[in-house]
């Protein structure tokens, strides 16, 4: 069970509840928007309600956390999300096993109130949620053009352990011809 946190400046952290669901799907937004870049756009119907959806389940399952933080007199400013993904051991020569990572996803401060300890504050949330599902590794992905994501979460601790590469079709298409 995740209770509220609150700052002597009077933020608060807390679980997620019915009533945040559309401002969360507003920052899921602007973060979607953050990463592609590009005009501002709005969210078709249906993606807004796959959203909506997708929160909803998530504040249901024990699996998953999703922390608000919130201003007195502002409201909801930031969300950050976890969730527990289970693995089973694949070595014959060793015990069953059962591994468990921490996804973090989703993360959001409003522009105005960054570099505040905002995101700190709901960090320490989902930490205490993983040490609570027994988590030892805390695992999420950013984009190497996202650099105040990248200055973050090395800030935080995160060091990048791998690369996700996409290339057009046409251009592997041309490299591997080239290579003939
Ligand atoms: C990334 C983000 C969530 C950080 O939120 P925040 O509330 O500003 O972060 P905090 O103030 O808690 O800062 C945490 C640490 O990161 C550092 N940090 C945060 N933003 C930084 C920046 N732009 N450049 C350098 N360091 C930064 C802080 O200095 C702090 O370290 P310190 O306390 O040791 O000084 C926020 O910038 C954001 O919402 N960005 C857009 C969305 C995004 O990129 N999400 C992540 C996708 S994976």
């Amino acid at each position: 069970m995740v209770s509220a946190t609150e700052s002597s400046d009077g933020l608060r952290i807390r679980p997620a509840r019915k009533s945040d669901l559309g401002i969360l799907v507003d920052f899921m937004a602007r973060l979607a928007m953050h990463v592609a870049g590009g005009a501002p756009r709005t969210l078709r119907r249906a993606e807004r309600k796959r959203l909506r959806e997708l929160l909803a389940a998530a504040l249901e399952d024990q699996d998953r956390l999703v922390v608000v933080a919130a201003l007195p007199e502002v409201g909801p400013v930031g969300m950050a999300y976890i969730y527990v993904w289970r693995s089973q051991g694949i070595w014959e020569q060793l015990d069953d096993l059962e591994l468990k990572s921490g996804v973090i996803d989703d993360v959001w401060v409003e522009p105005d109130y960054r570099k505040l300890g905002i995101f700190r504050a709901m960090l320490a949330e989902l930490l205490a949620f993983a040490e609570q599902h027994d988590v030892q590794e805390l695992i999420l992905e950013y984009s190497l053009s996202n650099r105040e994501a990248e200055a973050t979460w090395s800030r935080l601790g995160f060091q990048p352990t791998g690369v996700r590469a996409a290339a057009f079709t046409a251009n592997v298409r041309k490299a591997i011809s080239a290579g003939q």
